[in-house]
């Protein structure tokens, strides 16, 4: 790492956000990392490689500045992009499992992180345990001591809300010879940076706050051990699940505003917990800003702010929550979260789908909005027309 790349990693957030990982390139001077669309580079005699790049699956120089500014922003030791956030899910759990081990997840965890664990790893001989990441001894009595790999949690969870106390969980999963592997997707590394907390390994839907325009899918994991990082540096290459150099970019290019992006989510999502609390239509309020929320107190050590989800129960049912859903019109009815624009949606009917009929069932009358960065008076006009009409 060059001296001024040192520099950058001890700077502030946002320096590093828009500087870590890349220098203005020494041919043109750059200031941005260029797209390089190419799968191979020209060898300066057999294995004479500029820069380590021989094939693009193994290393390509636009993924590679995406991936050294997400290590700086979780401040880990490396970072690695992925084509989704499940791949990234997929190569961490084959890099640290094998036939007969077991995994703690939560007993909320997103719909596709407990499809991958129950209906893919099972079937290679990874079983799962579901518990609740608010309840340390909840996780502590699921782990099966000698067989646990990973202690996988989300925090805040995927579309509940909870949250898991870092620090007590690493310890919990060290414990038992466990690595802690926290989906930091909810809060981003500007809210949270789980590695600092004694976790061992970030997973990241890039696809969210990480990109943030809704206009790429993509995954991360940011590891803190150069032992972990080069059993992740092969299975990478050795799976191949990774992205190619437009969607590296066009990621690389939404992380610069994180900062900037997650400040608005949360003035957004603040003033609309206010609004919707007491409102006669609401019978519940998730947020964990809130202070009745059972996780406030941990999520106030471990977060800077509460982030931009909100999720909320209707006293109407699972009709109004329906009704709700596809009454708004600046929020807009879809699935994904964490982009400039407002999303809502049904858990239940649609990203939660798959775990229907399962311990991970979500409640039917639910609605879980992604606050985005639009002007406020405008959301809570929609909301306040949605709530009302037919009520
Ligand atoms: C918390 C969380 N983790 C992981 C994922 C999976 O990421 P991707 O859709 O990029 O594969 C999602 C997707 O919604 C998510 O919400």
């Amino acid at each position: 790492m060059s001296e001024q790349q040192q520099h950058i990693t001890k700077s502030g957030f946002e320096t590093r956000a828009i500087h870590a990982g890349y220098e203005p390139d020494p041919t043109t001077g750059a200031v941005i990392p260029p797209i390089y669309a190419t799968s191979t580079y020209k060898q300066d005699g057999v294995g004479g490689l500029r820069g380590g790049y021989e094939y693009s699956r193994s290393a390509n120089p636009t993924r590679t500045a995406l991936e050294g500014v997400l290590a700086a922003l979780e401040e880990g030791e490396k970072g690695f992009a992925f084509a989704s956030g499940l791949a990234a899910e997929d190569t961490l759990v084959r890099t640290t499992c094998r036939p007969g081990d077991h995994v703690v997840i939560p007993d909320d965890a997103y719909g596709g992180t407990y499809r991958l664990f129950d209906k893919v790893e099972q079937a290679w001989g990874v079983e799962h345990s579901p518990a609740a990441v608010s309840d340390v001894d909840a996780v502590r009595a699921a782990i099966q001591p000698g067989r646990t790999k990973l202690v996988w949690i989300e925090t805040p969870t995927n579309p509940l809300l909870n949250i898991g106390d870092i620090e007590a969980l690493a310890a919990v999963a060290h414990d038992a010879g466990a690595l802690l592997v926290v989906d930091n997707t909810f809060a981003s590394p500007y809210l949270q940076q789980p590695l600092t907390l004694g976790a061992d390994a970030v997973v990241h839907s890039t696809t969210k706050y990480v990109g943030g325009h809704s206009d790429v899918v993509g995954g991360a994991l940011v590891v803190r051990d150069l032992d972990l990082a080069e059993q992740v540096t092969f299975h990478q290459n050795a799976i191949g699940a990774v992205p190619g150099p437009f969607d590296a970019f066009l990621t690389h290019r939404g992380v610069k505003t994180l900062g900037v992006r997650m400040d608005r989510h949360c003035d957004n999502a603040e003033r609309i917990v206010e609004f919707l609390t007491g409102h006669p239509s609401i019978a519940q309020v998730i947020y964990p800003g809130l202070e009745e929320h059972p996780g406030h107190a941990v999520a106030s050590r471990q977060m800077k702010r509460y982030g931009g989800m909100i999720s909320f129960r209707v006293t109407g049912g699972e009709a109004q929550a329906l009704a709700v859903c596809e009454r708004t019109e600046v929020f807009t009815l879809g699935e994904s979260l964490g982009g400039v624009e407002s999303l809502i949606e049904h858990p239940g009917r649609m990203t939660h789908a798959s775990v229907a009929g399962t311990e991970l069932e979500v409640p039917a009358d639910l609605v879980r909005l992604s606050v985005g960065i639009e002007t406020v008076e405008d959301l809570l006009a929609d909301l306040e027309r949605a709530l009302s009409a037919g009520a």
